[in-house]
């Protein structure tokens, strides 16, 4: 074996350590970052081990892997799950914090990028009492996550304000031998400086992105004691000057005419959720990891005046259709029309709102599915080749890579599918699965030859790789397709095989394969262009034209390898000048509970039992949104359902927009009144102001869920603003105090009409029924969000409003105990109480890669009504501090208010079912 590093790479630590830890043979060889000593790449990679049967290994995790296992020692799934942890959520963070330290010389930054990441570590590490990440002996998971942490962590000047048990933790585990020694050679005791060079080679990260959380990505206003934003002077009349502008009449809202062509000098988006499989009724993940996320992003694009097209449709190939077609004693065909037609009525009810949604069995799709192919022919791109394939004597046909599992020869996993293995992401040709089995009859399958074609993947990776260096770094791709990606090109490419041995697919048009049909994953994306055509004639200007073309993709992380490598590469080989993908938009898993969904065991909720449950479509849209799995898996759970739609909706929302439009309507005969901005409102909309240019910068990143956040936001401003102003008190004053009432409820109603614009993507009917009851004009829609983005008086004085009515109805405990029931997802009474560990988590094929999501089991204690009465005392509180503020009253008395203000807020979150903050520390946000 031979282990090739360079001084100053970082990754190089991790390996040296795992080495010496492993205590194996091995020739290791220091290179410089230049030198290639693996001589078919084309770049340099390291750092690479060289295994004994000649192949590399160059992911620096799976080197450590490789060593421990050698060396005999267990690699657990919790130690797994910290691994892909480490390369998925830390390294893209790490990454940045080293850029920025080690280059910019900002260090304070550097640190900040890291908070995220060492708080979910400190989160681990005081939820156990074992001294290690897996338990109570050094395991490789903490050789990789402290060798990963090493630089930062023990650079004086950065490792500052780390929580203490990530301290105590590191201190620990950096003192072991192997940590030192590889930590010496690596960084020569020169500390950051010896990787400077290795830095300057990198790609630079995307700086000022969001990654998780909910922390806004700029620097906002500073923070004072109450943890509440200061607003400077400036910004308040700044905030005052765009009030004043009123709406602009030149941004009147642009009406969608069919069909949608790219337009010169337009932002032209073209937009694609992956295709759902014909033979299923889709899940709420489903939904949530396609459709309705793309759904949100093209009705945010169109709000900013984005030329969108949103096309989508039923997969409808492949065996799983014969089989579904079997079992139900119809034609594939009459399968594919009546799963169509229940797609498409669920996504109608969820308010999907595509330009066209159509499926992949039509004839353009196989015209264009069989032009692609000729051209991938006459370019020397297929190569043929003789297949050994799985066949069931019992089931009489040949397995496609669905229909067997068994267990992965990389990993393990028993469950491996027939094309990937769903623990280690690799794809997998199924006659490689260690005791295979059919799917439907359970009978080990034969090995049978037959001859096919492959695309020439290795052929074209050096095109792949220019595409991907370029896309990747100008467009928005989220780290988990980033990372898929990047592994993928590690392993290495090889053919794949596009052709089948079934009859339900598009016919392969070359003579000696007659009686053959495309491979899914070749026909499948192919769809996209294919939908596009029968929606318009034209429609090569979209998918031929990528100069004046954007193209997002959204799906589920499993669909990223055929997005971001397969897909392209057939489009590439084409050579016929295709739109490529420029930002793969990938989500995590959602879990259903404690569990997966799972048709099979009637546990979750599908897509045709949601209207069911008497709960609006948009309230389903506001929580799975809420819960969006953004950068890792999270849960659908009833109970904070129910307290998301009680607190957030009816108590923070509904209750602001309600009492704004209500003064109006009671105080005033329902018109607006004339407002007189003082310091108080121009704070309000400085504030408001600040909030929706974060939302606006999160949503072009299609940060959805932590946008949304923003929304919240607004409201609890507005409500805090109402109480500590009391219009209704007011109304019964002299003149001044009754012009001030005034002028709170109009500030107030206008920031309700911003709410219902910046809730359109979401909860597209209740925001027409607030413009509605706000008498808004449609002009508001489209000028809040164009350009930078501004909050601006639309609703003048004199305006009139509408009827006024209730916009959420409270859910019902018992109502949500009997849902839970009903849809499963309970935990049976004689079975002990299960709880989320890694391990269980990994044992489901849609969670193997993460770790379990810190936010799942923060809910407990929620109690709505306490948080009513608590944000009352906290808005009482907060008037309080701000009148001895005012009053300059001496500094003791202050802090006295003020830390009760704190430990009520802290009441507040915990009512809420939220985990209180940690005490910002002073001075450290900038
Ligand atoms: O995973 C799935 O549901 C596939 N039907 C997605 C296909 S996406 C595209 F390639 F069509
Ligand atoms: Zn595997």
């Amino acid at each position: 074996m031979k282990l090739f590093v360079s001084e100053g790479n970082p990754h190089c630590l991790k390996v040296l350590a795992a080495l010496e830890v492993a205590g194996l043979q091995c020739d290791v060889q220091f290179v410089n970052h230049e030198e290639k000593p693996v001589p078919f790449l084309s770049r340099p990679c390291l750092p690479a081990l060289l295994l004994p049967n000649g192949q590399h290994l160059f992911s620096p995790n799976a080197i450590c892997r490789y060593m421990f296992e050698v060396s005999g020692q267990e690699c657990s799934e919790a130690c797994d799950q910290w691994l892909e942890w480490e390369a998925t959520e830390l390294q893209p963070d790490l990454l940045q914090a080293l850029h920025l330290a080690v280059l910019q010389g900002k260090e304070s930054e550097a640190t900040q990028v890291l908070a995220g990441p060492l708080s979910y570590l400190d989160q681990s590490l005081t939820k156990g009492t074992s001294p290690f990440l897996t338990g109570d002996v050094l395991s490789l998971a903490d050789l990789v996550v402290c060798a990963a942490l090493h630089p930062i962590l023990s650079a004086p000047s950065l490792a500052s304000g780390e929580p203490k048990s990530v301290r105590v933790w590191f201190d620990r585990v950096a003192a072991s031998q192997s940590c030192v020694s590889a930590s010496h050679k690596v960084l020569q005791g020169k500390g950051l400086q010896a990787m400077k060079s290795f830095m300057q080679r990198q790609p630079a990260p995307q700086s000022g992105q969001c990654r998780g959380g909910t922390q806004p990505c700029n620097n906002g206003p500073a923070e004072d004691e109450e943890g509440e934003r200061v607003v400077s002077q400036e910004e308040m009349e700044a905030a005052a000057v765009t009030w004043g502008k009123g709406l602009n009449a030149s941004t009147a809202a642009t009406k969608r005419l069919h069909p949608i062509l790219p337009q010169e000098g337009k932002r032209n988006i073209l937009l694609t959720s992956a295709l759902p499989y014909v033979n299923n009724v889709p899940h709420l993940g489903n939904i949530i990891g396609c459709v309705l996320s793309a759904d949100v992003f093209s009705r945010y694009g169109r709000l900013r005046g984005w030329n969108v097209l949103f096309v989508c449709g039923t997969d409808e190939y492949g065996t799983a259709t014969e089989n579904k077609a079997r079992e139900e004693g119809l034609t594939p065909q009459q399968i594919c029309d009546k799963y169509h037609a229940i797609h498409a009525s669920i996504y109608q009810w969820f308010q999907i709102d595509f330009d066209f949604f159509g499926r992949t069995t039509t004839e353009k799709q196989t015209e264009i599915a069989q032009n692609i192919f000729w051209r991938l022919h006459k370019n020397g791109f297929l190569v043929e080749d003789t297949v050994e394939q799985l066949r069931c004597e019992k089931c009489q046909r040949f397995l496609a890579d669905r229909f067997v599992e068994g267990t992965c020869p990389h990993c393990n996993y028993p469950d491996a599918r027939g094309d990937q293995c769903d623990k280690c992401g690799r794809l997998i040709n199924a006659v490689e699965l260690k005791a295979p089995h059919c799917k439907v009859c359970g009978q080990t399958p034969v090995i049978r030859s037959s001859k096919h074609l492959f695309l020439d993947l290795p052929k074209l990776e050096p095109q792949l790789e220019q595409w991907l260096d370029k896309t990747t770094s100008s467009g928005d791709w989220t780290a988990n397709a980033k990372q898929i990606t990047r592994s993928w090109l590690r392993d290495g490419l090889k053919p794949r095989c596009i052709t089948r041995d079934l009859r339900w697919g598009t016919p392969v048009p070359h003579p000696d394969f007659k009686e053959k049909v495309f491979y899914v994953w070749f026909d499948a994306p192919i769809g996209y262009v294919s939908i596009t055509a029968n929606y318009t004639d034209k429609w090569e200007q979209w998918w031929k034209n990528p100069n004046q073309v954007e193209l997002y993709n959204f799906m589920a992380k499993d669909n990223v390898p055929f997005h971001s490598v397969v897909f392209p590469c057939s489009l590439l080989g084409a050579q016929d000048n295709y739109t490529l993908v420029n930002h793969l938009i990938a989500t995590e898993y959602l879990n259903y509970e404690d569990t997966k969904f799972s048709k099979s065991r009637g546990v979750g909720v599908f897509g045709d039992m949601a209207k069911d449950t008497g709960i609006p479509s948009d309230v389903w849209r506001f929580y799975l949104l809420y819960v969006r799995p953004e950068g890792q898996d999270s849960a659908f759970s009833w109970a904070d359902m129910a307290l998301k739609n009680n607190s957030e909706l009816l108590n923070n929302l509904g209750n602001f927009i309600n009492r704004a439009a209500m003064f109006v309507s009671k105080f005033f005969d329902g018109c607006v009144p004339a407002m007189e901005l003082l310091q108080e409102d121009k704070k309000l909309l400085a504030l408001v102001g600040w909030e929706l240019q974060q939302y606006i910068q999160l949503m072009d990143k299609v940060k959805i869920r932590d946008a949304l956040k923003h929304i919240l936001s607004i409201s609890r401003h507005g409500n805090q603003y109402i109480q500590v102003n009391e219009p209704w008190k007011k109304i019964k004053g002299g003149d001044a105090e009754w012009q001030r009432a005034g002028t709170v409820t109009g500030v107030s109603i206008n920031v309700a009409c911003l709410l219902s614009v910046m809730l359109l993507p979401y909860m597209p009917a209740v925001s027409r029924t607030i413009r509605d009851q706000l008498n808004a004009p449609d002009s508001c829609v489209s000028a809040m969000l164009r350009g930078t983005g501004a909050f601006t008086r639309v609703l003048d004085a004199g305006h009139r409003i509408g009827t006024v009515s209730p916009l959420f109805q409270k859910l019902e405990v018992e109502q949500i105990e009997a849902l839970k029931k009903r849809f499963g997802g309970q935990q049976p009474e004689d079975e002990p109480a299960k709880k989320k560990t890694p391990t269980q988590n990994a044992a489901s094929p849609h969670s193997a890669a993460t770790l379990p999501t810190p936010a799942m089991d923060v809910n407990a204690g929620a109690d709505p009504e306490k948080a009513r009465q608590l944000t009352q005392a906290v808005a009482e509180q907060g008037e309080k501090v701000r009148a001895l503020k005012a009053q300059k009253a001496e500094k003791a008395a202050i802090t006295a208010e003020v830390s009760k203000l704190l430990e009520l807020k802290k009441q507040l979150t915990l009512a809420e079912g939220k985990s209180p903050e940690p005490t910002p520390v002073k001075g450290k946000k900038k």
